[in-house]
């Protein structure tokens, strides 16, 4: 069930002013120490609420804070802003209603944090998603960068706003924001060149030169000391608790967020190095021939860097500090500048590029955020403007700020009274007239069109002739004088003639919230605010972008003879476009108040919170809101909360709330004049009365609670002794299923114990009948058996001794049979016996023999030579026999495996060794080489193709041999071919045929005994190859080629034999000399063959090496 609270609930003081009895000054503020004290720093009047700054962090602002405000009505819980900012959004969200916010108080009192709450709130509240969170973040975003370029430390606030600023949020039918847009106003730009006592610039020069990096600084040509730079005061150039560095990064990264490019960035970086460039920029006076000094630029390092920095012509700009020229209708003057003129143009560029540069942020960021679609948009405004500000001196810049808040003060007036009066219209009340002070008139005295002081001042400026401020104080004495607001020494208005507090320079201005003293000077010039055209076209003329969109009116061709419109006219304008817009809104009010002034938590100084309560009017607002009726409520919660008061209306009414709350309060007696009846609402007039109220409530809510307790304990009384019963039941029932069930079981157990006995008994019984049948059944059949048996072992037994007695007859008779026989015979058998047993062991001894030597036989080998030894001498014959039988038999065998081809090649071994056995050494080693004839392969090879094809007859040989030269007794290496009827010699590298020569030519052939391979083929005299000798070759294969050829030879010439001459001498033909050709043995070498040697004409020496 959900709970309902009220505001009314454990409230400490009270929680909404307009309840407070008695309502005085002091009740007030004792309300908020009180309140302050206890870290309840809101306070409501009414829908209005107060704000104390707590200089410290409360926890009050978490996630789970968010969500318990979160759709809670205004009043249901302890005043809180997000109490405020949750109304607004729901009206917007659900009524359709644009609101703003609009926050005041002076400065420090917690405005900007105030309206960061209300957004952030907002932000949590409403609808999530990819895109409506990117337009959150660039909304909360714009802050942080408009904070470091608008905000400065002030000796009021570490970080105050020097800008006012009013931003609305747009949303969408839903809810979601969709964009936003950013309204700035009046920036105090003076800041810029000079800070009063104790106070900085705007952060942002502090936060470039503590945290950009040493390139970035470089890029921008700056130096990290703060002391370098003139516009940078140097006694607060460090706030406690405000880290520059990492809010430059913050900085940078919100701008990022936001959408700044890169580039846009830089520029605006750029600017801002270029301000403090332009400060450091120094005059000295140089003198004229006139009399006149006129001003130079001193040192000229700063300018040529701002220049760089800017790409500005630095001729063009330092000229513009030295001379001005004035545009009067056709004519153009220029003069020259003194040096304090050139100062005095000099701040005026700074101020005017910085706050120009603020406007191009405030542009830029809303072009961010604006929204995407052009629909209507639901609105909430935020508007964080400057506070009202009172200072020891007062300039331009605090009148137009006090300006502002008047007519805010206007505003809150005008739209509370309203709505007060309009809800009475509503609710059908009768309204009373309320007494308060409107502002009204000091709004007029300001800004009348005819005779208000910013008239006045506009018009003093625009005067021709000598107008300075002092004139302008003139003016206003004649004209304000009899304002009742208006104070000065010399107004007409004699009163003041002897105020010594009121300097001659002075006016003072009774404001809602207090007396501020102006002083004059420097009026005219804030107001004018001239930049000379000679700078601001030396901007234009600037090669950079941003600069040149800043300065717009140096463009020469859009010179504009027209004087810009006034700061103050600006101002007015812009304040008086504010007001319309906040008109349409629904307002929602948060009005700051400072506890102290030493920015410290804690502390509350009674005198100024009394000084701002009275300033900002809060009595008043409570005045305005109790002037009717202090207290109102809808029907519904007042009915829900006071119904126990009353029996007909408790514990519930049946009818309508309205009619339910008239019998309460009828019931109550209140008298009549303290509260109406309205339409939806109950109107309470004294907070007496609510207070009763509460009281009576409260007593009823003890005894309510009693009662309650009384019911409560009874009831857990009577509910623990019902649970005891029915456990005792559940306990009982329990047991005795247990006992019952125990019982039964040895009942059953012994009724089964019983059966069992009785059944065995039974059983035994019928068991022995049955065995006294049996045993009597079994008795006659042993009986039976044992007499079958007797018979049957009589009768065995005759049978047994009849069997014996035929066997001992057949046994006798056999013997007497085999006597017998024995007798006859014995005579034949001793003649014989000799001879048989001879044949027997002779035929026994032959067996073994052969089948042992069948076992042995020997390898089927012909040349194997082994054979068993014989076993007997009788055997020899037959043994020797045997062996010559068995060993032409495998060699029969051995015959009979040869085929044709290995019949001719042992055919031809056959022959060698007729030929050569015995007579040449070389011989025993050819025996196991194989006659392989055609060595070279000549038909496969491809190298030997030509030569194959030349033969017509099938190859028989083909080597390679070497043709031993006659002349030195060295080798030539030829192709050695026989077929069968020629013998060729072919080169060997060429194949080309060098002789060839027929069989029958050949005559015969000579070898030596040795273990050489010379050989001469003799040629028949007279035939056709003889013409050129015989051939002396020498081959490897001597052997094979001589029994080769011999064969081939024989054939060929068909004649028995070719004859071989074997000597170590012999003679060979070499064309017409002989040549004796000698072997001799020669020392044994390795490897190497025979050599051969010329010994003279006539002899060749062969040595051949030893085989020893
Ligand atoms: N709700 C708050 N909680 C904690 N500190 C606050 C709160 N409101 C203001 N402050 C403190 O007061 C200082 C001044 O507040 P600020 O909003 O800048 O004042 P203003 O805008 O009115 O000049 C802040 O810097 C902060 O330290
Ligand atoms: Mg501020």
């Amino acid at each position: 069930m959900e709970v309902k609270t009220s505001l009314l609930d454990n409230m400490i003081g009270v929680g909404d002013m307009v309840l407070l009895e008695p309502l005085t000054e002091d009740s007030f503020i004792e309300n908020l120490r009180n309140r302050f004290d206890h870290n309840e720093i809101y306070t409501y009047i009414g829908s209005v609420v107060i704000s104390m700054n707590p200089y410290r962090s409360l926890p009050i602002f978490t996630p789970e804070k968010v969500e318990e405000y979160r759709n809670r009505n205004f009043y249901e819980l302890s005043p809180h802003i997000y109490a405020l900012a949750d109304e607004a959004y729901r009206s917007l969200r659900d009524q359709d209603k644009d609101q703003c916010i609009l926050i005041t108080g002076e400065s420090g009192a917690g405005k900007t944090e105030a309206s960061k709450l209300v957004m952030s709130y907002v932000a949590a509240v409403c609808g999530k998603g990819q895109e409506v969170n990117k337009v959150k973040e660039q909304l909360l975003q714009s802050n942080p960068v408009l904070e470091a370029f608008g905000n400065a430390k002030t000796v009021r606030n570490d970080n105050s706003s020097r800008f006012g600023k009013y931003m609305d949020i747009e949303f969408d039918f839903k809810g979601d924001p969709v964009g936003g847009v950013i309204s700035n106003y009046l920036l105090e730009k003076s800041r810029v060149v000079k800070q009063p006592r104790g106070e900085r610039n705007f952060h942002i020069f502090y936060q470039l030169l503590s945290g950009a990096s040493d390139d970035t600084l470089r890029k921008l040509k700056l130096d990290r000391d703060f002391s370098k730079y003139n516009y940078l005061s140097l006694d607060s150039a460090n706030v406690n608790g405000l880290d520059d560095a990492a809010n430059f990064r913050t900085v940078r990264n919100a701008m990022q967020i936001v959408g700044f490019m890169e580039d846009e960035v830089q520029s605006v970086l750029e600017l801002v190095a270029a301000v403090l460039k332009l400060g450091n920029i120094e005059f000295k006076p140089e003198s004229r021939s006139n009399g006149y000094d006129e001003s130079r630029v001193k040192d000229k390092n700063d300018l040529k860097e701002m220049c760089e920095l800017l790409g500005i012509e630095q001729s063009v700009l330092e000229r513009a500090f030295s001379y001005r020229t004035v545009e009067a209708k056709l004519e153009k003057v220029s003069t020259t500048l003194n040096v304090s003129q050139a100062y005095y143009a000099r701040d005026a560029l700074a101020k005017n590029l910085y706050s120009r540069l603020f406007s191009w942020l405030v542009t830029r960021i809303n072009e961010s955020i604006k929204a995407q679609s052009k629909t209507r948009h639901k609105v909430m405004g935020v508007l964080d403007i400057y506070g009202f500000e009172i200072f020891e001196d007062n300039s331009f810049e605090q009148f137009i700020i006090n300006y502002c808040n008047e007519k805010l003060q206007q505003i809150f007036i005008e739209l509370t009274l309203r709505e007060e009066q309009e809800e009475y219209i509503r609710e059908d009340i009768e309204w009373t007239n309320i007494e308060y002070f409107n502002n009204a008139v000091i709004c007029d005295l300001i800004e009348n069109n005819q005779n208000g002081i910013l008239a006045m001042l506009d018009e003093e400026c625009l005067r021709p002739g000598t107008v300075t401020d002092i004139t302008f104080l003139d003016k206003l004495n004649t004209v304000c004088a009899e304002h009742q607001h208006f104070e000065s020494r010399l107004s007409k208005n004699s009163k003041f003639l002897t105020d010594h507090s009121l300097p001659h320079s002075c006016f003072r201005i009774q404001h809602y919230a207090g007396k501020v003293l102006y002083r004059v000077e420097g009026f005219m010039d804030k107001n004018n605010d001239l930049l000379y055209r000679d700078l601001s076209q030396a901007m234009y003329k600037a090669n950079h972008k941003l600069i040149k969109q800043l300065f717009p009116e140096g463009n020469p061709a859009k010179v504009n003879l027209k004087r810009p419109p006034t700061a103050g006219f600006q101002f007015k304008h812009s304040v008086g476009t504010l007001m319309r817009n906040l008109q349409t809104k629904n307002p929602n009010y948060i009005r700051c108040v400072k506890p102290n002034d030493k920015k410290a938590p804690r502390i509350f100084t009674d005198s100024l919170v009394r000084h701002q309560v009275a300033y900002l009017g809060l009595m008043e607002n409570v005045r305005v809101r109790r002037a009717g009726y202090a207290y109102r409520q809808a029907y519904e919660p007042c009915l829900e909360r006071y119904k126990m008061l009353c029996k007909q209306t408790w514990p519930h009414w049946k009818g309508p709330t309205r009619e339910g709350v008239e019998v309460l309060m009828a019931d109550l007696q209140v008298s009549t004049e303290e509260f109406a009846y309205g339409n939806s609402k109950i109107f309470i007039r004294n907070p007496r009365t609510l207070f009763s109220l509460e009281e009576k409530r409260r007593g009823c809510l003890e005894n309510l609670a009693a009662l309650i307790q009384k019911i409560y304990r009874g009831w857990k009384c009577r509910t623990h002794f019902l649970l005891l019963k029915h456990s005792q039941v559940v306990v009982a029932a329990w047991y005795r299923r247990y006992a019952q069930q125990k019982k039964y079981t040895q009942i059953k157990s012994a009724t089964i114990m019983v059966q069992s006995y009785s059944r065995g008994w039974k059983a035994r019984k019928i068991l022995r009948e049955l065995k006294h049948q049996k045993r009597c059944e079994e008795a006659a059949t042993t009986i039976a058996a044992y007499w079958h048996g007797t018979q049957a072992r009589r009768e065995l037994k005759r049978l047994k001794k009849e069997a014996r007695r035929r066997h001992a007859v057949a046994v006798i008779w056999a013997y007497w049979l085999g006597l017998k026989v024995r007798r006859e015979y014995r005579k034949f058998f001793r003649a014989n016996a000799g001879r048989k047993i001879y044949s027997f062991i002779m035929q026994r001894l032959m067996q073994k023999y052969f089948l042992g030597l069948k076992r042995d036989l020997p390898s089927m080998s012909p040349i194997g030579g082994s054979w068993p030894t014989r076993p007997y001498r009788f055997l020899d014959t037959a043994h020797t026999e045997l062996r010559s039988i068995f060993h032409h038999w495998r060699c029969k065998k051995y015959r009979s495996r040869f085929t044709d081809e290995r019949k001719a090649v042992f055919e031809e071994k056959l022959q060698a060794s007729e030929i050569f056995k015995d007579k040449k050494a070389l011989y025993p080693s050819s025996v196991g080489q194989p006659f392989r004839g055609d060595y070279l392969e000549i038909s496969k090879n491809p190298k030997y193709q030509k030569l194959s094809s030349a033969m017509d007859e099938k190859v028989l040989l083909a080597d390679v041999v070497n043709k031993i030269n006659r002349a030195n007794g060295k080798g030539t290496a030829r192709i050695f071919l026989l077929t069968k009827n020629n013998f060729v010699l072919a080169d060997q590298k060429t194949g080309q045929v060098k002789a060839s020569v027929p069989l029958p030519d050949l005559a015969s052939i000579s070898v030596s005994t040795q273990n050489d391979g010379f050989f001469a083929l003799k040629l028949k005299e007279g035939s056709a190859g003889a013409t050129k000798g015989d051939f002396l070759l020498s081959s490897e294969h001597l052997i094979e080629i001589i029994t080769k050829l011999r064969r081939t030879g024989a054939t060929a010439v068909n004649h028995d034999h070719l004859d071989i001459d074997i000597s170590d001498e012999f003679l060979v033909q070499f064309k017409q000399d002989k040549v004796c050709v000698k072997f001799v043995q020669g020392a044994p070498k390795n490897g190497n063959g025979a050599s051969c040697k010329r010994k003279n004409n006539r002899l060749l020496e062969v040595s051949v090496p030893s085989t020893a």
